[in-house]
């Protein structure tokens, strides 16, 4: 049986791709702060599903990691769902720092944690580190600098993992996810505006999953994101300021 670690799982993208593959017959380590929702995740699927309260900014985040990819019997995939931030316009550093945290520093530790699991420890083929970054993460947006910032880095992060594990021989494949807008908390939690081209879960889930299984280096989902993706990075840096992206 295949094993997957997903890292907050406890809603949107990644709580459906947890219960995705725990409906395919995967074991699934499913993580994040909030235990209640993912007591209730376990339940959906109780025999596939294993799960641990893991705040990624806390200092014990690989050792709580370590200790659930042992409850699940290993890992052949880590799935870095854990994200927040958006819209800030009003430039809230407390916001910007929490930002910063999560998608930054959680990221960091936890593909660190990772990627020497599967150089020292892991008995797979090959293993893989997926991230879901953002299409936001190729250009600096005004109204959202931190965070398209924190997705630019984990875009680069990622990058010089995979030549890394080439220059070190280490097998493992590194999937980059670029999503556009998806219809979860985190733009609920933005001011009601509308926002072009929001795909639902059950539209951009089963996407991001066959780019994992397919291993995909990089996959912007979906292909309307990835015209608009390759347009915007052809704009030249002298007319980006100028350019009125509120959304
Ligand atoms: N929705 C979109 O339009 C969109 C587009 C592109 C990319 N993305 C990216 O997709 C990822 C998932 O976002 P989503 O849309 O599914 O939003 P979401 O429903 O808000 O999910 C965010 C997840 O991150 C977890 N998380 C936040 N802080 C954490 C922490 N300190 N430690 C551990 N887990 C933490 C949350 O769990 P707890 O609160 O329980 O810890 C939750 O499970 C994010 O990286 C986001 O940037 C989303």
């Amino acid at each position: 049986m295949k094993r997957i670690v997903i890292i907050g799982a406890s809603s949107g993208i990644g709580r459906r791709i947890a219960t995705d593959f725990a409906r395919y017959g995967w074991r699934v380590g499913a993580a994040a702060r909030n235990t209640e929702a993912l007591t209730e995740l376990k339940a959906l699927y109780p025999d596939n599903i294993e799960y641990a309260g893991i705040d990624v900014t806390a200092p014990d985040v690989e050792k709580k990691l370590y200790d659930l990819i042992e409850t699940i019997g290993g890992m052949d995939i880590i799935l870095y769902c854990a994200g927040c931030g958006w819209y800030n316009p009003e430039l809230d550093s407390e916001d910007d720092e929490r930002t910063i945290a999560v998608n930054v520093g959680g990221m960091t530790k936890v593909c660190i944690a990772a990627y020497k699991y599967f150089r020292d420890t892991a008995n797979v083929d090959k293993g893989r580190i997926a991230v879901i970054t953002s299409v936001a993460g190729t250009k600096g947006l005004g109204v959202s600098a931190a965070y398209s910032a924190s997705k630019s880095y984990q875009q680069k992060y990622l990058q010089a993992l995979d030549q890394l594990a080439h220059i070190q021989h280490v097998n493992v494949g590194i999937t980059d996810i670029r999503p556009g807008f998806v219809d979860t908390g985190l733009l609920k939690r933005t001011p009601a505006r509308d926002l072009p081209m929001v795909m639902s879960l059950d539209y951009a889930a089963p996407r991001i999953e066959l780019a994992i299984l397919r291993g995909r280096r990089v996959a912007t989902i979906d292909s309307r994101w990835a015209v608009v993706n390759t347009l915007w990075r052809m704009i030249p840096g002298c007319l980006w300021p100028h350019l009125q992206f509120k959304v």
